[in-house]
């Protein structure tokens, strides 16, 4: 049995769809992301599966129960918001024990409960200090310790780590997947940032304007894209129709598909007599250039990590292009 069923789920506001008929099982201990883009409908998703939104249509299954029209307060089910959502006047402990003591679990316990769970998100020290002294990662990391303590059935998260800079975000998402692993507790975790579900998940799904486009592990889809819109969201990939497809590629796709190549599986070549296409960026971004090479108008994007990049170009090289892949994926 499934921990968490979205049977059918559609949404409305004024009469506009949100929600198309989502259909998701995830199974106990799994960490399973939904990513989109902005406005696709995630927060939404979220807020029905925590009660806090009704859908129009479709039923909700917590454990196996109709959880549809339950309140919020009935599901067991924690909820780590992106600004935190922490009690500014009460120390780092206090912020911990408030769902315990609502529960009204004893003195005694709320201790020992309390104790442990800062020590697993390593804020013990931190315990007597006010929430607004602490770093953004940290304040991130009570509100995990505030979730996980009440031992919920499930754990939803909407994008906890944007408001972080880079190497906070990397390191919290590290230190967030160890404690869900520990844990063991169910997690359904939003964001509109693909590496990050990549990195997190043991499967995803991705969200386009309300309906689900696919769903699957993190590498099923990055290789296997569904449809374009996929394609292009979690992998940056290139699209070719064929008449490009036949023109750089010599590979025959019908008029209705599209050619799939990664960023990653496609390089420049300096070649004499192959000039396909004109260079027109190079990025550096620390571990690869990224090449934007430009065909007849149509841009396509190569990635190279450095140990690959054994020729010098510069911006206006007419270059080759060379496939480093003999798969061929297309979308319809
Ligand atoms: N209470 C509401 N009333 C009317 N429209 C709403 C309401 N809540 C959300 N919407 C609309 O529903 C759509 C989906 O919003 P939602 O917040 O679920 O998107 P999201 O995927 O979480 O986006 P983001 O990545 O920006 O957080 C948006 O067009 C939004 O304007
Ligand atoms: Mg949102």
């Amino acid at each position: 049995m499934s921990d968490l069923k979205i049977h059918n789920i559609s949404k409305e506001f004024n009469g506009t769809a949100v929600l198309d008929k989502i259909n998701l099982e995830i199974n106990q201990g799994e960490f399973f992301s939904i990513v989109g883009p902005s406005g696709c409908g995630k927060t939404t998703l979220l807020r029905i599966i925590a009660g806090l939104e009704f859908p129009t249509d479709g039923r909700i299954f917590i454990k196996g129960i109709d959880s549809t029209s339950m309140p919020p307060q009935k599901r067991n089910v924690g909820i780590v918001f992106q600004n935190y959502a922490l009690f500014p006047n009460m120390n780092v402990m206090e912020n911990v024990a408030y769902g315990l003591k609502v529960k009204k679990e004893s003195r005694e316990t709320i201790l020992k409960k309390t104790s442990s769970v800062l020590e697993k998100v390593l804020l013990s020290h931190k315990a007597g200090e006010k929430v607004s002294s602490l770093s953004g990662g940290e304040q991130q990391r009570v509100s995990l310790a505030r979730v996980i303590v009440t031992e919920p059935d499930l754990i939803l998260f909407d994008e906890p780590l944007s408001n972080l800079d880079y190497s906070l975000r990397q390191e919290t998402r590290n230190e967030l997947k160890r404690l869900q692993r520990e844990s063991g507790i169910t997690s359904v975790y939003v964001t509109h940032d693909q590496s990050e579900a990549l990195a997190l998940s043991d499967r995803i799904a991705v969200l386009n304007q309300g309906k689900i486009q696919q769903q699957g592990k993190p590498e099923e889809i990055y290789f296997n894209p569904a449809n374009s819109f996929v394609s292009k969201f979690i992998s940056h990939s290139n699209l070719f129709d064929s008449v490009l497809s036949k023109k750089l590629f010599n590979i025959e796709i019908n008029n209705n598909q599209k050619l799939v190549i990664l960023q990653e599986e496609i390089k420049p070549v300096k070649s004499t007599e192959l000039k396909q296409g004109v260079i027109t960026e190079i990025l550096f971004t620390g571990y690869a250039y990224e090449f934007t090479i430009s065909v007849d108008g149509n841009i396509i994007k190569s990635m190279q990590p450095l140990n690959t990049v054994l020729e010098n170009f510069s911006k206006g090289n007419e270059v080759g292009l060379s496939l480093l892949t003999d798969k061929i994926r297309v979308v319809e």
